[in-house]
């Protein structure tokens, strides 16, 4: 059940990110250059997915990397009970990002290789993002990386309008207009007499959404170096969706 609930989800999320297969093959080419860059420090890759939800990514990690050690961090208890169904060889965690003691609950000794994320940190404030990078660049190793795919403003407003069109043509023409749509998702889900206990705890442990911070890329370029990345870039963008990758 939970299986066909993710996958309802992926087909949901590509009607708003009609290349999120292919942005999720460049987050893991990103996590896996940095794994092999390591080799020589032996033990296993450390991993964490920020705002994992139905663990999508986890999942696809997993898949690829069959012995890191993997962590799925999300607030939300329905997701999760989503992912726990669907994403075997991840650890999933209820946490809330914006909780400076967040990483603790991961279990994970520090340092990481890697914290990725997907279409989860245009949710948070801009200083709790900043908060969060600092914690993450804390816990990556010297050379990990964090690698962020969202969709992000560009920094000219000319530019920015620019990108959301080239996205929506994108969408016309990979035939995702209409798929089913975030609403109606949840409308399905919320109503689904399986899933109750979940839709009980969900309720249970609501966290606030401000809706999306806004930032530009330049902006969170300049807030990742200032958190302490050596390097910061977009490797993949298609219209105003990006992965942004930052180098310990
Ligand atoms: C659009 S979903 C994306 C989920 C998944 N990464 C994917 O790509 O399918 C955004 C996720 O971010 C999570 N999230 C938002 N704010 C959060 C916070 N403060 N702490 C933890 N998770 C958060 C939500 O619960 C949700 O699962």
């Amino acid at each position: 059940m939970a299986q066909r609930w993710v996958q309802r989800w992926d087909v949901q999320q590509e009607r708003y990110v009609p290349d999120r297969e292919e942005r999720f093959r460049v987050v893991i080419d990103v996590v896996g250059w940095a794994v092999a860059r390591a080799g020589d420090r032996g033990g296993v890759a450390r991993i964490v997915d920020l705002g994992c939800g139905p663990g999508s990514l986890s999942a696809r990690l997993a898949r690829v990397f069959p012995t890191a050690e993997i962590v799925g961090i999300d607030a939300d208890p329905l997701l999760l009970g989503l992912a726990a169904g669907s994403s075997g060889g991840v650890r999933l965690v209820h946490a809330d990002l914006t909780d400076p003691a967040w990483p603790g609950a991961t279990g994970l000794d520090a340092p990481w290789d890697a914290a990725v994320s997907s279409t989860a940190l245009h949710w948070l404030a801009p200083d709790a993002l900043a908060g969060l990078y600092s914690t993450v660049a804390g816990r990556l190793r010297a050379g990990g990386v964090f690698v962020d795919a969202d969709n992000r403003a560009l920094d000219e407003p000319v530019m920015a309008d620019l990108a959301r069109h080239v996205r929506s043509a994108r969408a016309l023409r990979a035939g995702v207009t209409d798929n089913e749509d975030w609403h109606s998702w949840w409308d399905g889900v919320l109503a689904d007499p399986d899933l109750a206990p979940l839709v009980d705890a969900r309720s249970a442990a609501a966290i606030a959404h401000g809706g999306e911070n806004g930032l530009t890329v330049g902006q969170q370029v300049g807030m990742l170096r200032a958190a302490g990345f050596s390097a910061v870039a977009p490797v993949w963008q298609s219209g105003d969706d990006h992965v942004l990758a930052a180098v310990r």
